[in-house]
């Protein structure tokens, strides 16, 4: 099988997924997730040493949320990221594989009177945008959905702003869902047909191997650095590198 058709598969997946949540809401999350909060909240000091770090004194709320420029998250899911990151100032954009999902995520934000949050449906790997037209791009549980990883990592290049900053997610080799993913050909894997969430079998994805691996596909931005956020809060451990960087 090419992977176009995979992509395809992939995608249709995430449409039947989104189709059987119940009416009326957006699918996913309620609430942002906490490293992406983390995240953009710490853009504000724009710094990695201690000492930047700890140096808002008096000034730690004005700073907050003071952002301008474009944002963009992919594979969102749910609007509930995109509204925190609408607070904290960015104008901001949405990609979906899942027509399900932009609908559902249109009505909610229209319902609460949010307009400056632009849904768009996508097709892997082309970007609907202009050169450098975003601040801040991020994708989380989803980037690796993408096949043509390599393609879309040079596109998110390409939309990004000199200086704007990225932060993506990836399964770590520890993650629990480990016991259940398939080696399919090269550098494609797929999650098996006894994976603990019947609703993900069969969907195929990327997998890179390290903190090394990931690093490596990033290699055209300044300052990448991976990161391991887990937990073994839940019934199978959840682990993931985070990978964050700039243009
Ligand atoms: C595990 S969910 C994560 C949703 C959301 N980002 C979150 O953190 O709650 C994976 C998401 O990836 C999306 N997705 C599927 N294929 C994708 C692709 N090729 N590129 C980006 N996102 C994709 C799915 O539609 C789904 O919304």
């Amino acid at each position: 099988m090419k992977n176009e058709h995979r992509q395809v598969v992939t995608s249709r997946a995430w449409e039947d997924i989104y189709a059987q949540y119940e009416p009326g809401v957006s699918p996913g999350i309620e609430y942002p997730t906490d490293t992406l909060v983390k995240y953009v909240s710490n853009l504000r000091k724009d710094d990695n040493s201690v000492s930047a770090y700890f140096d808002d004194e008096g000034k730690e709320l004005s700073i907050k949320g003071n952002y301008t420029g474009n944002a963009l998250e992919f594979g969102f899911g749910s609007v509930a990221n995109l509204k925190m990151v609408r607070e904290k100032g960015f104008s901001c954009y949405g990609l979906e594989v899942s027509q399900e999902t932009v609908s559902r995520g249109s009505d909610v934000l229209l319902k609460e009177n949010i307009s400056d949050i632009k849904l768009q449906i996508w097709e892997p790997w082309k970007l609907p945008f202009k050169d450098r037209f975003f601040k801040l791009v991020y994708g989380l549980g989803c980037i690796y959905y993408n096949l043509e990883l390599e393609k879309v990592i040079a596109e998110i290049h390409r939309v990004m702003d000199k200086d704007a900053t990225f932060l993506f997610s990836f399964f770590s080799d520890k993650h629990g869902y480990m016991e259940k993913i398939d080696h399919v050909s090269g550098l494609i894997y797929r999650w098996s047909d006894d994976h603990f969430n019947p609703r993900l079998r069969g969907m195929y994805l990327r997998f890179p191997q390290s903190k090394l691996e990931v690093e490596n596909l990033f290699d055209a931005f300044r300052e990448v650095d991976v990161f391991t956020w887990e937990t073994d809060q839940l019934p199978c451990f959840q682990s993931f590198w985070f990978v964050r960087g700039k243009k």
